[in-house]
């Protein structure tokens, strides 16, 4: 065989009804469905090649040789991708991102989105949207919703095959920013694949599950009404029942940081003072900030004024993962 090669680009997403939990961890099959946007500027772009004469898969991010578990999680990607293609060759992985790492933003999203429409192509397949979707949820649940474009819905489906996440409204929808205020934060995380295994040691994560077809609803019909007291409501709410419950696991998980509460506070403020913004916060300190994009200099002003954020990056909403 001769090498084969293709680069795609994805972004990353933030969501607004959250994933949290698996029913089956090894095909991250979620116990709940979950909305989120694409994150517009902010992208991963990702290289794949197989060559024959490679010994083992290699992988670099940003320019550094990655190995242990990193290259484990790829090469499990890559090992799908070479049954489904009926090849042997093994693979380089080349994967850059323009967003800095722990800005608070979810590189694992984007990069698996990126490296299962790579991958797929440099390996001679051509995937449907579904099927690009469902093969970058095994990488990362969250990478599902990296696949469609703009505003996003990961169905929970029966099973792997229906497990897949569709685009519910295109980019140009609605102009929402997302301002996400960045925490000085010191504590080292547990990172979401662990998180989701403790997910069910909560007492308060079947209430979370039960509730999550009702808030499902709410904050799909924001989003399509445009409806932005609704869709801050509920996207708060949803991000309360979330950290409610990684609080409440064991052993418990406490992402928050003073700074963080602190903006939750000034987010209800500037809201109740008419200022449309709302905030969601995902496995870390950082508060993601939404607003109409009208509103995106202002409250990034407001943000920055704030004690405790080093930094504000700013992301409107961004399109499917595509091949360059
Ligand atoms: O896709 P994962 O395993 O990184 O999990 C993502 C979990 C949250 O970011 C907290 C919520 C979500 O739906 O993105």
């Amino acid at each position: 065989m001769s090498t084969h090669t293709a680069t795609a680009i994805s972004h990353p997403n933030i969501a607004f009804i959250k994933y949290w939990g698996n029913r089956d961890n090894a095909l991250r099959l979620p116990v709940n469905g979950s909305i989120s946007m694409n994150l517009d500027g902010l992208f991963t772009r990702t290289t794949v090649s197989f060559q024959p004469s490679l010994p083992f898969d290699e992988l670099i991010i940003n320019g550094h040789e990655v190995a242990g578990k990193g290259l484990t999680r790829v090469s499990y990607i890559l090992d799908l991708v070479r049954e489904m293609a009926g090849i042997k060759a093994n693979a380089e992985v080349m994967s850059e991102n323009n967003f800095p790492a722990g800005a608070g933003i979810a590189s694992s999203a984007a990069a698996f989105a990126a490296l299962a429409l790579a991958s797929s192509q440099a390996a001679g397949l051509t995937l449907s949207e579904g099927q690009l979707s469902r093969l970058a949820r095994r990488g990362s649940g969250s990478a599902s919703r990296s696949i469609p474009s703009g505003f996003v819905e990961w169905n929970m489906g029966s099973g792997d095959e229906d497990c897949i996440a569709v685009s519910i409204a295109p980019p140009e929808h609605w102009a929402l920013t997302d301002c996400v205020a960045i925490v000085s934060s010191s504590h080292k995380k547990t990172g979401s694949t662990e998180g989701h295994a403790i997910a069910g040691t909560s007492p308060l994560q079947n209430a979370r599950v039960q509730d999550t077809a009702r808030r499902l609803e709410i904050c799909r019909n924001a989003i399509l009404k445009k409806d932005f007291e609704a869709f801050a409501n509920i996207i708060e709410l949803d991000s309360d029942i979330m950290h409610s419950v990684m609080m409440t696991s064991n052993p418990p998980l406490m992402y928050w940081q003073s700074a963080t509460v602190e903006i939750f506070h000034q987010v209800r403020e500037w809201r109740a003072g008419g200022l449309p913004v709302g905030y969601t916060v995902d496995a870390g300190a950082n508060v993601h900030v939404i607003c109409l994009s009208e509103y995106a200099k202002e409250v990034e002003k407001r943000l920055r004024e704030l004690p405790g954020v080093s930094n504000v990056l700013a992301a409107g909403v961004g399109g499917a993962a595509k091949l360059v």
